[in-house]
């Protein structure tokens, strides 16, 4: 059995590749400071699979306990889930963001090194293209400069993957550049948690309609778009997840064409956020209490993901319904909530 080491694996893609990975026979070694998840969620993956993945606590910065644990267990590959995500904290925060998403990062590469791991695949996001000249954006479109620390984590990490890659033959690495992950496996044992207030935009609508807040403000609806609201690319969290045990698999198997490469994960589809409303309404019957205001700093308009390259390559394509997408959130919101 070959062992995948997920860090940031209690995390919310982090525990559906998890789940994933162990339902495609490989063994899953978690490990995660739960600065932003619950230990619960191992029992949520257990519940699914049966399988309880081994799990170790600690802050990945920290290298002495990075490189014990490549003493502990002989790793095939890693998911390296592990970082803080929060755009707008990133911005008031930024020596923790750097500090926390590029020295985990060398650590791991770094122990990777000298306990002869080669397979690394790395959570990059869309991000990275900014606001993109053409549409849908493809994986040879230039990076933009970063609009945050968040971002620019990002972006430095891509390079600094590469750099490393092109002087150490034994490793090979892959980027998957996800657009908006959404909804929660269909068994609603895992999900998302935010904590405090959501961000984004599906776990404010689940508690919208929870009645954890009162009100979804939508940020604008003067864009150039259809219907005046900005543009994303929505991808179900377990069409996400899937796309890992390809990427891994395919370095595994010495399938990859180059030792770096980089693949867009979305749908392909374009939707604004009054389209997210209404099919959330139609998938659950519920209505949403939103009014619009006026735009969020730093939102860029529109951006779709072209996938022609993943979906070529990697033989992976995201296929479920926006609406069976919505409605695993919302039943992810009601389990709980305890709603019934
Ligand atoms: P998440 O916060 O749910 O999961 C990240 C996990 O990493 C958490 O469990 C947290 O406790 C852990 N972690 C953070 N720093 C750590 C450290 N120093 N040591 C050990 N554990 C640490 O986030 P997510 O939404 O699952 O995102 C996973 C990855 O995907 C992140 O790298 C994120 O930047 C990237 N990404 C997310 C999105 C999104 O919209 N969710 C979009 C694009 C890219
Ligand atoms: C989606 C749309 C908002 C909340 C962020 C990060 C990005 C990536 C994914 C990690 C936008 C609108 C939102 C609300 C709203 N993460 N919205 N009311 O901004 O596309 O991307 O998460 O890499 O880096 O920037 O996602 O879910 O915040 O917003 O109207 O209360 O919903 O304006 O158009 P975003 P989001």
């Amino acid at each position: 059995m070959q062992t995948v080491l997920v860090t940031g694996g209690t995390g919310y893609i982090g525990s559906h590749t998890s789940v994933e990975l162990i339902e495609s026979g490989y063994k899953v070694v978690i490990a995660d400071n739960l600065s932003n998840s619950q230990i619960e969620v191992l029992d949520g993956i257990k519940e699914i699979t049966g399988v309880r993945p081994d799990f170790e606590k600690f802050d990945l910065c920290e290298r002495e306990k990075v490189f014990s644990l490549f003493k502990k267990y002989r790793i095939d590959a890693i998911i390296h889930f592990a970082a803080l995500k929060a755009v707008g904290e990133s911005v008031e925060k930024p020596l923790e963001y750097y500090y926390n998403n590029i020295v985990t990062l060398i650590n791991l590469l770094q122990a990777m090194k000298k306990y002869n791991t080669s397979s690394f695949v790395f959570s990059s996001s869309c991000t990275v293209y900014g606001q993109p000249d053409q549409l849908p954006v493809n994986e040879n479109a230039p990076v933009k400069k970063a609009m945050s620390p968040y971002g620019n984590t990002k972006q430095i990490a891509e390079e600094i993957i590469q750099d490393t890659i092109h002087v150490t033959p034994l490793m090979k690495a892959i980027s998957l550049r996800y657009f908006n992950p959404i909804g929660a496996h269909k068994s609603a044992e895992i999900g998302e948690l935010p904590l405090g207030i959501p961000q984004n935009l599906v776990p404010f609508v689940t508690q919208t309609v929870a009645g954890i807040r009162n009100k979804l403000s939508v940020f604008g609806n003067d864009y150039n778009t259809p219907d005046g609201t900005p543009i994303r690319d929505y991808i179900y969290v377990c069409d996400l997840a899937k796309a890992h045990v390809v990427a891994v698999k395919r370095m595994l198997n010495n399938e990859n064409k180059q030792n770096f490469e980089v693949f867009n994960l979305g749908t392909g589809n374009g939707i604004s956020v009054l389209e997210i409303i209404k099919t959330f309404e139609n998938a659950t019957g519920k209505k949403i209490n939103y009014e619009i205001v006026g735009r969020r700093e730093g939102d860029i308009e529109k951006v779709w993901a072209d996938t022609s390259f993943a979906n070529k390559e990697l033989g992976w394509k995201s296929d479920t319904p926006l609406d069976e997408t919505l409605k695993s959130a919302w039943e992810w919101e009601k389990r709980i909530r305890n709603i019934k």
